[in-house]
């Protein structure tokens, strides 16, 4: 039965050629506890990398995704500040602040609307910032500590049956050994080439069986260790899979509660503007000149002509 089976870095698969029918733990799902049982070798070639690496891999580059994003949210926010700041100071400009009439006024409200309008954008950019931003930033702190323990975790584990698999080969030698000296011993009683008496023969044998013994509570130990493995990868990889589906779902909330915002400033007050399409209405440059010429008069006696 042993052909049956291979040993990779400690860990113990059924051999290829004769693959038993293995269920997937969860089928249809590609869960991570069924798929990365296997070390894999790096980019280099060289050193093997660990199935639960790889997950854990994958969790450290959400992490930093994660911070990216907060980070690109802060520019984000940094052009609708400037853009406020921008909008508010031209609105305080004086250029043509003596225009006269319904013209003026429509004007100062015009001048008026770019300050609401700053307002509306300070706005957005104060709410991208709490409810963007700060939550894509603040989102498991203490994330990196955590996966490193899940990692010494695994690897402890793993440690501890590749030391429980080098006292299975050391096992093995050992009987290998006592069986090759009780065999020794057996031939050379038969041919009489030596003294040996039955009672050293026994004494071999005992040792040959207890040799026996030691290797089938080696194997039982290594298959203890590789249960624990086992069971340890399965809900640890579970919970990986889990912390994914959260940190995908969070992110997608926060992306969506931006569209959300960004809507809202689309829809900018649509009544700033609109006063000022008021006031253009009742631009009148007639009520303007009468208003002008009232103020600005110089005399409405006409010239004559001249009498001999
Ligand atoms: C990887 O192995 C190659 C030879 O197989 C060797 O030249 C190279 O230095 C190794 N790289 C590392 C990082 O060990
Ligand atoms: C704001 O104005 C400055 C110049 O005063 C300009 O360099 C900058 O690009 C403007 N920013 C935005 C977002 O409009
Ligand atoms: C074998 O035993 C005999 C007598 O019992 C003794 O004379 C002889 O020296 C022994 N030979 C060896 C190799 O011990
Ligand atoms: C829109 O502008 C009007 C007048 O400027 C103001 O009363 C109102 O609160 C504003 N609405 C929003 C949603 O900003």
């Amino acid at each position: 039965s042993v052909g049956s089976l291979i040993n990779i870095n400690c860990v113990t698969f059924p051999h290829p050629d004769v693959m038993p029918e293995q269920q997937l733990l969860k089928p249809s799902e590609w869960s991570y506890c069924d798929y990365f049982w296997a070390d894999k070798k790096d980019s280099q070639g060289n050193n093997t990398v660990s199935g639960f690496e790889i997950l854990l891999q994958k969790q450290l580059k959400g992490k930093q995704m994660q911070k990216e994003m907060a980070e690109f949210v802060r520019e984000r926010i940094k052009i609708e500040e400037e853009y406020a700041k921008n909008l508010s100071k031209l609105s305080q400009n004086s250029l043509a602040a003596q225009e006269e009439g319904t013209l003026g006024e429509a004007w100062a409200q015009l001048k008026k609307s770019l300050a609401d309008e700053a307002e509306v954008h300070l706005k957005f950019s104060s709410k991208l910032q709490s409810e963007v931003e700060k939550p894509l930033l603040n989102f498991r702190e203490n994330f990196k500590k955590d996966m490193k323990k899940c990692d010494h975790h695994i690897a402890d584990l793993r440690k501890h049956l590749a030391s429980r698999y080098a006292a299975v080969e050391k096992a093995r030698k050992a009987l290998t050994e006592r069986q090759k000296d009780l065999e020794m011993k057996t031939q050379q009683l038969e041919v009489k080439l030596s003294n040996k008496t039955e009672e050293e023969i026994k004494k071999a044998r005992r040792k040959s069986t207890q040799a026996g013994d030691d290797l089938m509570r080696c194997v039982d130990l290594y298959n203890q260790a590789q249960s624990k493995w086992f069971e340890e990868m399965v809900t640890t990889t579970l919970e990986l899979e889990r912390l994914e589906v959260e940190r995908v779902e969070m992110i997608r909330q926060h992306l969506c509660q931006y569209t959300q915002l960004r809507h809202e400033t689309d829809m900018f007050n649509q009544s700033t503007v609109e006063l000022v399409d008021q006031l253009l209405r009742k631009v009148d440059p007639a009520k303007d000149r009468e208003l002008w010429v009232k103020e600005h008069k110089t005399g409405d006696i006409r010239p004559v002509d001249m009498e001999i």
